[in-house]
């Protein structure tokens, strides 16, 4: 059966309350929701939070980021081990992190082996800018982030991979199906299979994000090379995202 996984980056958004609200709401409407791991991604503060109300759900919690050392002076810093409290997830390397606060391919590849110490799944996210597509380097940037962010980690059953084409993100120009599934199937899974056994590989969740809502969900992930979504803004509103998640499992039914 296809794995399918869908992921809400909730991003810098929601109060207290408003955090609160929505994952109460969510828990309610996917109460029944059991094919697709779902897994929320608030920002950090709500992480005790959101963490409790979601313990006896089926929905799992994770981080939008953070550090890659233990502890010490890292002002401002989240270590692995805080995150490894509340969440099993983690999203690392999102193209908000690398160009707004220039996290580099080797960066992240410390954050991704300090998750796997810490018994966190990082979901390592790549993806072109429209420059980069434009100028024919799309794979080869994509190539680049997958090999230098996976640098001597020896095994990726616990690894997600999420294709994020940065032109997409939260400009409701969504890469097509068929585009996302030529990268995700092809150079993304080509470029995993010379790292790691195929067998492995073919374990490996892959997620497209960028502008996914509930109406072009069921396509992207009935493709062959597609796992399911990171999905930023349309998470934000409870039945919008349930939607996107019983609409994702309706395909495996
Ligand atoms: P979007 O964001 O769904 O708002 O395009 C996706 C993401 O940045 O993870």
């Amino acid at each position: 059966m296809k794995q399918i996984v869908i992921a809400a980056n909730w991003k810098m958004n929601t109060n207290l309350n408003e955090a609160i609200d929505l994952v109460t709401s969510l828990k309610k409407l996917l109460s029944s929701s059991v094919k697709a791991t779902t897994i929320i991604c608030p920002p950090f503060v709500y992480l005790p939070e959101i963490n409790s109300i979601l313990k006896d759900s089926n929905i799992y919690v994770g981080a939008q980021n953070m550090y890659f050392e233990e502890k010490g002076a890292f002002t401002g810093e989240i270590s692995p081990s805080m995150v490894a409290n509340f969440c099993k997830f983690v999203i690392l390397g999102h193209s908000e992190r690398r160009s707004i606060f220039g996290e580099s391919n080797e960066l992240i590849n410390k954050k991704v082996h300090a998750a796997l110490v810490n018994d966190l799944t990082p979901i390592l996210c790549v993806g072109e800018s429209q420059k980069e597509r434009e100028e024919g380097l799309a794979e080869k940037i994509i190539h680049e982030q997958l090999t230098v962010g996976l640098n001597q980690i020896d095994n990726i059953e616990n690894v997600q991979i999420a294709y994020e084409p940065v032109w997409a993100i939260g400009t409701g120009i969504a890469a097509t199906p068929e585009l996302a599934n030529e990268i995700m199937d092809g150079t993304i899974k080509s470029t995993l299979k010379s790292l790691y056994n195929d067998e492995q590989v073919e374990r490996v969740p892959l997620l497209y994000g960028g502008s996914v809502n509930s109406d072009n969900i069921e396509e992207y992930v009935s493709m062959p090379g597609i796992n399911g979504a990171l999905v930023g803004g349309a998470s934000l509103k409870s039945e919008e995202f349930s939607l996107i998640v019983t609409k994702a499992e309706s395909v495996i039914h």
